[in-house]
């Protein structure tokens, strides 16, 4: 079968290579899952490995098979197989267990190992293959209706883990009721932090570096947010001007603004942090009074990445929900389609240079089971 490499650390060393079937037996005790692979959504983190300044090979190979939003069908179960059936749509999830406490309790999206094993990324293929097998634990049924929206699960359960961390968290304040909600980014995971937000009835401010209107604005408006351009307003500005923001979620992959966001965050305020920067920028800072507004404001900050199995399904329950509030929205989000895994070279291209993209999904295979 036909699948996508690249070599990690290379530049643009995407191609096209066959390898074998993957199949039932692959996986002890009756218990694999045969998933065909029907779409992959592609994101920053595979434009950086891509590019050649992220990803990690599998022990044993000299390429990674990429892409970790991927959606499927169940093709084949294994006789001990009870939680899923031939016709299911699933989506996988990414990371997977290592060696540290949290990754023995379900938990691998805290690990603390440096190592980290995630499909598609780091040292585990990924889902632009047309098979794959897996066992029940690690697949997310989604409803047949999500079907298409539903290769957004991934960054949705991204998203669903900064703010169900949030609210963990405020539970500490016993009274902790947010009402206003900055987001910091437009981009695929600022625009779902928007949405999922504004179905907890937050006010929410959505910043993006673009003026309004275009595509990414709208559709933070559409979901009845605030749009703010950083060209013409600052974060503070903004702040100063809306009131006291109980949360900030970081999504511009931009670190000096978090600094910003620490001093614009209001009292009881939560920061929620979700850029991975691999790169290596400095910025000064007004340190004294950052660390006094913590300090006297009750103010925290938190990092996120990853997501567990329940983020997945909060994520699968908002996007049904919002789909049904707000038709249409999802639709808008793939901004791109390509018809084919042949077609990746364009998918990439469309990756790293089309400036209008929001998500950009690669159409794998097809349900044969009608
Ligand atoms: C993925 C996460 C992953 C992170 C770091 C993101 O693009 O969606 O699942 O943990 O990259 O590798
Ligand atoms: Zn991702």
């Amino acid at each position: 079968m036909r699948a996508i490499a690249l070599t990690p650390r290379v530049a643009e060393s995407t191609r096209l290579i066959d390898v074998s079937e993957p199949s039932l037996p692959d996986i002890p005790n009756e218990r694999g899952v045969l998933v065909r692979v029907l779409r992959v959504g592609l994101d920053g983190t595979d434009r950086d490995i891509y590019l050649g300044t992220y990803g990690v090979a599998l022990q044993g190979y000299d390429y990674l098979i990429p892409g970790h939003e991927g959606l499927g069908v169940v093709e084949r179960i294994g006789s001990a197989v009870t939680e899923l059936s031939v016709g299911d749509i699933v989506v996988a999830i990414v990371r997977r267990p290592g060696g540290s406490r949290y990754d023995q309790i379900g938990l691998a999206d805290f690990t603390t190992e440096t190592v980290y094993f995630e499909h598609g990324i780091s040292r585990l293929h990924g889902f632009l293959t047309e098979l794959y097998v897996d066992t029940p634990e690690y697949l997310v049924r989604v409803p047949g209706g999500l079907a298409d929206h539903g290769v957004l699960l991934e960054p949705a359960s991204v998203v669903e883990k900064g703010i169900a961390q949030a609210y963990e968290i405020q539970r500490r304040l016993k009274v902790w009721g947010p009402r206003r909600a900055a987001v910091l980014g437009a981009g695929p995971l600022g625009l779902l932090a928007t949405l999922f937000l504004r179905l907890r009835g937050l006010e929410v401010l959505t910043f993006g570096i673009e003026e309004p209107p275009y595509r990414n604005s709208d559709m933070a408006e559409a979901v009845g947010a605030r749009y703010v351009s950083t060209k013409t307003t600052t974060l503070t500005a903004a702040v100063a001007e809306a009131g006291p923001m109980d949360l900030i979620f970081e999504a511009t992959g931009f670190s000096p603004l978090v600094f910003e966001a620490m001093q614009v965050l209001g009292k009881d305020g939560v920061l929620v942090l979700s850029s991975v920067t691999g790169g290596n920028r400095s910025t000064e800072v007004p340190a004294d009074a950052i660390n006094l507004s913590f300090v006297l404001g009750n103010k925290v900050a938190v990092g996120t990445v990853n997501a567990s199995r329940a983020n997945f399904e909060e994520g699968v329950r908002d996007l049904a929900v919002a789909d049904a509030e707000w038709p249409g929205w999802l639709d808008r989000f793939i901004t791109h389609r390509v018809d084919s895994l042949d077609e990746y070279g364009t998918a990439y291209r469309l990756l790293c240079d089309a400036r209008d993209a929001i998500k950009i999904v690669i159409e794998v295979g097809r349900d044969a089971s009608g």
